[in-house]
């Protein structure tokens, strides 16, 4: 039987071993959820780098670069982090490199895993077809904020432990256990769920209401990201 583990904080991964596993990383406000809406939309590549100097060095090269921190805009850059924004058809067929201020450092903190995948709501079912047909052991990896778990990626963890589930995959740890049991009160209003949570009010504060939304509507950008040769493309089943 296949397992599924969950690692609330990229500070817990030293207790997790990610070779042999697929490392599905989550970083639900709103890096993973960008990352999907973007190439659902049609940008060809997106390269996630973990420093504000990785991505500048990209720009000075001729790359799109998209680069947050705090939840805001970096000056200099052409995007942030809104999925909204990665919805641009002007940004069709283009590469775009990628820092934010959890969940690119998070996934360059997984490169350990057999393959790493990105996950969030908008993109949960295609996350849950192409690990059933993979049938490998995954382990799901939330960004959180600054290594503090976050409840919108723990809530994420837990609606795929709970699909895996459905799909004979053994619930291998509590953290798992812990998600799919938060999930399993907020899933009939996650948006609404949310609405106290730390990351959510920081994002209310800045404005970006419309991205709090779009990041907890489910399937509204059905692609599988997939890390290969540095960079984020959509897996073509
Ligand atoms: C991120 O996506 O890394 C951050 O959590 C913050 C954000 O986009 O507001």
């Amino acid at each position: 039987m296949k397992k599924i583990e969950t690692c609330l904080s990229p500070m817990l991964l030293p207790v997790y071993a990610l070779n042999q596993k697929i490392a599905v990383v989550v970083d639900v406000f709103r890096a993973t959820s960008t990352i999907a809406a973007g190439l659902h939309a049609g940008v060809a590549a997106i390269l996630p780098v973990a420093t504000i100097a990785e991505a500048q060095a990209h720009q000075a090269q001729g790359y799109l670069a998209a680069a947050e921190r705090n939840g805001q805009t970096v000056a200099g850059f052409d995007l942030g982090n809104s999925p909204l924004a990665f919805l641009n058809e002007n940004l069709r067929q283009k590469t775009i490199v990628l820092t934010t201020t959890n969940g690119t450092k998070c996934l360059n903190e997984c490169l350990g895993a057999q393959e790493i995948i990105c996950g969030s709501f908008v993109n949960l079912q295609a996350c849950v077809n192409y690990l059933h047909q993979k049938n490998c052991d995954v382990i799901i990896v939330c960004a959180g904020w600054k290594d503090s778990p976050s409840l919108e990626d723990t809530l994420f963890a837990g609606a795929l432990v709970q699909k895996m589930a459905e799909k004979n995959y053994e619930i291998a740890d509590d953290a798992s256990l812990m998600a799919a049991n938060i999930y399993e009160q907020a899933k009939g209003n996650i948006t609404e769920y949310l609405k106290n949570s730390s990351h959510y009010k920081r994002l209310q504060q800045h404005g970006t209401d419309a991205d709090l939304v779009y990041c907890t509507s489910y399937n509204t950008a059905p692609v599988v990201p997939i890390y290969t040769q540095n960079k984020l493309i959509t897996h073509i089943f």
